[in-house]
């Protein structure tokens, strides 16, 4: 059998519910510092209550990316497992900490030897453990091992300690992701999509009873190119010259996803999509109007 690892623990007090439920807060790419501060104010003051938050955090630093103190600045504002992606190593400072960090993990399908782990179980107080799983799509993307196949495998292993698992499929293409959520439906708790950084509104419980969303969005700037600040991105796109990309200024928003999952079959009982946006201050009233009114959809 290929790598499987199943390593890191990392224990969290927080009472489960009357049901038995456990419920999961899954935070889409977090992109740069509007990323990181909107999911501070996020957690503190408008969060439901969650016994796990999980963040895609590949793009944490200044979008592409991820440092150790973006890592505790957002586990001291409440993240306590990360996912990543196709920037994971964007950052050379990350091969110095990643085989360290105990709930960070990147794309599974990654060769063999990749620094970091692709999978990890988080257990929670009452020794619930929720198992984690990263992969990385391959339509539009690097020609990695079948997301499907490493997950199997992964699968199978980390099954025998517990029902409950979450998988981050990070990819481009939506038809990819889908057919993943559809080939695992029964088999996992729950599959995520990230990296578009756009959230989806097909949110749903598929017939096995895996909760499932093709994209949770991002959580970063309202008013850039996927994150980006548009200036550099016109210049790219319209004029077809290199240009370095920033992270956009402004208002930033949260995009993610809760469930709640039985904690004995590991069938998830309800997906909701969460949204929500900083004050934005506009002169332009009808635009603010719009604005207050998404400031927290669910
Ligand atoms: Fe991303
Ligand atoms: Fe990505």
């Amino acid at each position: 059998m290929r790598r499987v690892v199943l390593v890191c623990i990392v224990r969290y007090s927080l009472a489960m519910d009357p049901q038995n439920n456990i419920s999961v807060l899954f935070l889409g790419d977090v992109i740069g510092k509007p990323g990181r501060r909107v999911i501070k104010q996020y957690l503190a003051e408008h969060a439901p209550k969650a016994h796990l938050i999980i963040a895609n955090a590949e793009n944490a630093a200044h979008g592409f990316g991820t440092t150790e103190s973006n890592l505790q600045e957002l586990r001291d504002a409440g993240v306590q497992a990360f996912t990543g992606g196709n920037h994971t190593f964007d950052r050379k400072e990350i091969f110095e900490f990643i085989d360290q960090q105990q709930n960070v993990i990147r794309p599974a399908n990654y060769p063999d030897g990749t620094p970091g782990q692709g999978a990890c179980i988080v257990e929670l107080e009452d020794g619930v453990k929720v198992g984690m799983i990263n992969l990385l799509g391959r339509v539009f993307m690097e020609p990695l091992e079948s997301p499907f196949l490493v997950a199997e495998k992964l699968i199978e292993k980390m099954s025998e300690e517990t029902n409950i698992i979450i998988v981050d499929m990070h990819a481009e293409a939506t038809a990819e992701k889908i057919a993943l959520g559809l080939y695992l439906d029964g088999r996992v708790s729950a599959v995520v999509g990230t990296h578009t950084h756009v959230q989806t509104a097909d949110e749903r419980i598929l017939p096995g009873g895996t909760a499932f969303l093709t994209d949770a969005g991002c959580c970063g700037p309202i008013d850039g190119v996927i994150g980006m600040d548009k200036a550099a991105v016109f210049r790219r796109m319209v004029k077809q010259l290199p240009s370095r990309f920033e992270v956009a200024e402004g208002p930033a928003m949260v995009n993610g996803v809760l469930f709640e999952i039985d904690n004995v079959t590991g069938k998830a009982k309800s997906i909701r999509r969460i949204q929500f946006k900083e004050e934005v201050e506009r002169a332009d009233q009808s635009a603010s109007a719009d604005a207050s009114e998404l400031s927290q959809i669910v």
